[in-house]
Formats: C-alpha cells, sequence, structure tokens
C-alpha cells in the first residue's frame, strides 16, 4: 500500500470540482483518530466506475424462503415479527470471529448478511409487508469505505440494495433507518428473536402497542413463542433443503477418505493432523465445518466432545472422527467413524464395534414415517443394554437395566438429534411435534449410538478401557421409510477394514 500525493496538478482540479458536501468520516484506529487531508477526502470520493449488477438472477432458494414465510405470517395475524441476522462479535481487540447469521434469518431470507433484520409488518387487510432491511454499499462521499475498518474496500464488496432484493426475492431497506422505521410504523403487537441484537430487542420493547392489546402477556414468552414456532416450521426439510444436506454429507464422505488417506502420517504429529485434513477438504470446497470437528484417538474418544485435538494418533488405537461439512449455505452434515488407525480392529475392538454396529441397524430399521421419534433411540439403548449385560458389564435382567437406564454410565449420549442448518436442529421445536411427536418424510436426523469405556472405570474389564466407539449416519425419513445420506461411507467393521485398505498405504 502506497500512500497517494495530494498536491498534484489533477488534485488541484479536483478540488475545484463539485464534490457533494458530505461529513468527513472520522477514521479511529487502535482508539487514535486519523487524520485525512481534506484533498484526500476530496479525492477519494470521486473517480469510481458505477459496478451494480442489474441483472442478478434470484437465488435458487428464494421460491422457498418465500413459503416459508407464508407459513409464518399465517400463524402471526395482525403482529409485527423480527428477526434479526446477528451482529459480528469480537474475538479480542479489533478483530471478530468470523460472521455466521442466525439460522432462523438466512432459513426465512436466504440472506447470510450481518447486521441484517426481516421484519414482517402486518397489512391492516391482513397478511404481512416482508422487509430485509441491510447495510447498503458503502457510503463514498463520507468516507466510510476507506476510512471505516468494516467499510468495503476493508472487507470487501457487499450487495447493494437492489441487487440483494433482485437475489432474494423481497424488498430492502437501509438497516440504519430500521429503528426510525419501527417507531414511526402503526403500532402493532411485536415480537422479535431474541439472542442475536440485543440493540434492536430495546427498539422492539419501547414500541407502542395497540390501545386494545393490554393483554398480550408477557413479552419474554411471546418472543419464545416466535423461536418455537420457527424451530417447529424447520423440522420438515423441503426438497432444496435436503439437496443442501445431501452436498454437506457427500463433501464429508470425500473428507472422510482423505483423513483416511493420511492416518499413517498422522501418527507422526497428532489429532490436528486428521483435523486439518478433513478441514481442507470443507475448505477447498469453498465449504466450512459446521460443528468443532472432533479428532479422537485413543482414549480420547471416551470424551464425547474432544475437540482439543491435540492427542497423539497411535498405531493400534482407534480414531473417533466426528466431522461435518457445512455447505455455503448453511447446512451441515454431521458424520462419526471410528477406524483403527493401523488398518484392522484387534478383536476387542472388533467386539465393541460390533455391538455398536448393531445398535445402529437396529435403530435404522424403525427411522419411518409415523414412528415416534424416541422409537429409535430405544432400540439402540436395547441392543447395547443387551450386550453389555451378555458381557457381564451390567446385572441382567435386560428390561429392568433398560428401564433404570443403567447402560448409560458406558452409551452416555442420546442415539440422534435433528439436523439441518444447526447441527442440533431445532432443538427449541415443542416436544409433541419433537422429541415426543411422531417421524415425518422429509425429517433429517442422526442414528449415532456409541459405547464409551473411561480409561478410569474400575467397572470395565482392563481390556475395554480406552475404548470408545461411535457410528453416526445423516438419514431422512421418506414416505417409505428412509434413506441414508452418508451410505457412502462404510459402517460395518469388515467395511470399515476394507475401505481402509484401498486407501492406508502399507495395508492389505
Ligand atoms: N457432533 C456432535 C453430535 O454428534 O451430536
Ligand atoms: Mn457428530
Ligand atoms: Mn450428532
Amino acid at each position: 500500500m502506497s500512500e497517494h500525493r495530494s498536491s498534484s496538478p489533477q488534485a488541484e482540479e479536483r478540488a475545484a470540482s463539485e464534490v457533494p458536501e458530505a461529513p468527513v468520516f472520522t477514521p479511529r484506529k487502535n482508539g487514535q483518530a486519523q487524520s485525512v487531508s481534506d484533498e484526500l477526502a476530496a479525492w477519494m470520493r470521486t473517480g469510481w466506475a458505477d459496478t451494480e449488477i442489474r441483472d442478478l438472477e434470484p437465488l435458487e432458494q428464494a421460491a422457498y424462503t418465500a413459503k416459508r414465510r407464508a407459513a409464518l405470517s399465517a400463524r402471526f395475524p395482525g403482529e409485527r415479527l423480527i428477526i434479526p441476522s446477528g451482529r459480528l462479535k469480537t474475538r479480542s481487540n479489533d478483530t471478530e470471529y468470523p460472521f455466521r447469521a442466525s439460522c432462523d434469518y438466512v432459513y426465512l431470507t436466504g440472506d447470510q448478511s450481518d447486521d441484517g433484520c426481516l421484519v414482517f409488518e402486518p397489512r391492516p387487510g391482513g397478511g404481512h409487508d416482508t422487509t430485509v432491511y441491510l447495510r447498503p454499499r458503502s457510503n463514498r462521499d463520507n468516507g466510510e469505505f476507506w476510512l471505516d475498518g468494516h467499510g468495503e474496500l476493508w472487507t470487501g464488496r457487499r450487495h447493494s440494495l437492489g441487487e440483494s432484493a433482485r437475489l432474494l426475492g423481497l424488498a430492502t431497506h437501509d438497516v440504519r433507518e430500521l429503528a426510525d422505521v419501527l417507531r414511526a410504523a402503526p403500532p402493532a403487537p411485536t415480537r422479535i428473536l431474541r439472542g442475536h441484537d440485543p440493540a434492536l430487542e430495546r427498539v422492539a420493547a419501547g414500541l407502542p402497542l395497540p390501545a386494545d392489546s393490554a393483554d398480550l402477556g408477557d413479552p419474554a414468552e411471546r418472543d419464545e413463542e416466535l423461536a418455537v414456532t420457527l424451530h417447529d416450521h424447520r423440522l420438515v426439510k423441503d426438497e432444496w433443503e435436503v439437496a443442501q444436506l445431501q452436498r454437506a454429507v457427500d463433501s464429508t464422505v470425500l473428507g472422510f477418505g482423505d483423513v483416511a488417506a493420511v492416518l499413517h502420517k498422522a501418527r507422526a504429529t497428532s489429532e490436528r493432523y486428521i483435523e486439518g485434513t478433513f478441514f481442507l477438504r470443507a475448505r477447498v470446497e469453498g465449504n466450512d465445518v459446521g460443528y468443532g470437528t472432533i479428532a479422537a484417538s485413543g482414549p480420547n474418544a471416551t470424551t464425547l466432545h474432544w475437540t482439543r485435538n491435540d492427542g497423539p494418533v497411535r498405531a493400534g488405537d482407534l480414531l473417533l472422527l466426528d466431522a461435518g461439512v457445512e455447505t455455503t449455505t448453511l447446512y451441515t452434515a454431521d458424520v462419526t467413524r471410528t477406524l483403527p488407525v493401523s488398518g484392522r480392529f484387534t478383536p476387542v475392538q472388533r467386539r465393541v464395534y460390533d455391538l455398536v454396529h448393531a445398535a445402529q441397524e437396529a435403530a435404522l430399521a424403525v427411522v419411518a414415517p409415523g414412528r415416534p421419534f424416541t422409537e429409535y433411540h430405544e432400540a439402540a439403548q436395547r441392543v447395547l443394554a443387551e450386550g453389555l449385560v451378555e458381557w457381564g458389564l451390567l446385572e441382567g435382567p435386560v428390561d429392568r437395566v433398560v428401564e433404570l437406564g443403567l447402560q448409560r454410565r458406558y452409551t452416555l449420549h442420546g442415539t440422534g438429534h435433528m439436523l439441518g442448518l444447526d447441527v442440533h436442529d431445532c432443538a427449541k421445536a415443542r416436544t409433541e411435534v419433537h422429541l415426543h411427536g411422531d417421524l415425518q418424510p422429509g425429517m433429517v436426523l442422526t442414528v449415532e449410538p456409541g459405547l464409551y469405556f473411561q480409561p478410569d472405570d474400575l467397572t470395565v474389564p482392563e481390556e475395554l478401557r480406552g475404548i470408545g466407539v461411535r457410528i453416526e449416519d445423516d438419514v431422512l425419513v421418506t414416505a417409505e421409510g428412509n434413506r441414508v445420506l452418508s451410505s457412502a461411507l462404510p459402517r460395518s467393521a469388515d467395511a470399515v477394514e476394507a475401505w481402509l485398505a484401498e486407501r492406508l498405504p502399507g495395508t492389505d
């Protein structure tokens, strides 16, 4: 970067020319105001091409987001709904975490901008007008585009409001005017999706109510109802969402293949090599990961959310890899395989693996429309309990073990969860349609039984201590039963060994 000289003849010509009057943005760096000469400021305002893109086609998902907005509108007639995308979060000093838009905002708009906000404004005659409030292109007249660290010259070009309108199929408006627009709108009962924009929540709380709406109830409960409704609506995926999830899974499958091919190299470094290898696959395909990769080798596999990934990868150990690519559209996979680092399971490892696999098969057999969500969990738990009783780790009868949940000392977690924009998707959905509801075509969930024998658990035989096994697949409920989206990865012990043999040098 070099400094422009401000004393050139062109500069004088520019200074004399018509430059729109606008206050010069006061740049600050590390708390210090930076001085910018009037000449430079004036020059920076001029000489820029019109880059407006006028022939943008709507995003593929725009037809789907319109239907989703219509469903939400029908659920809350006469009410104003505010769905923020969220704001940048400070990581340290003047650096921020990569921005991740709120799932409900993405679900309803297809947009991923920070500081965005979708507003449903009730129409007097029924229905809603929907508008996305966004930051417009950086202002060149006041220098914001180059003097503000969040200006476009630093962070990249944004879409103009017109471009966003064409892409999203939605009306757009300058987000800096949102608070004023809300305050000037006719009084209406208002709900806001909390947790993403505290400043906007304060604005929403101060908005006037219609004279006849004194009895609306607790605002926090009303807002929670909005959040719950959105998770209810997200439970059943549309065909576009299913395609996104399949893309996420397909890329994840390639990532697992990449890891298999470098297992031998990881032995010289650490679990980070595994994590990095998977991440490379995500990044080279333009994606990200949907959650912190769990690359857990040896006894680390018994720690459910082992994301430190700084342990050794030893020949003879099992590597539990739980990882999922998140697409650019923010749908994530969530897949686990437990792989013998040397390519072959030891007899003890295989025994544990086979039991987890049998539990997964039993669970998959009851993932079907009309079946209770709890059923596949119960099916897996029963198989695991039977095995643990048979091995003498638990005292039978199995019915008693299952009733008291004693197997959970070794199975630890539920057998699965919904999957979508969030890895643990739709967690706020009403119990009666989710945890105590029936499966429906279009739901996507994980099936992920596991067994974990802690290294210091004196209740298990020594040979089992430090072994952790999980097998996790992503499954679509179909009209007929289910489709395993991650079926391209091997599941049985034999299939895993054969798959590794094709990838791992030095095994046969
Ligand atoms: N990756 C977290 C889970 O499997 O739920
Ligand atoms: Mn997982
Ligand atoms: Mn999972």
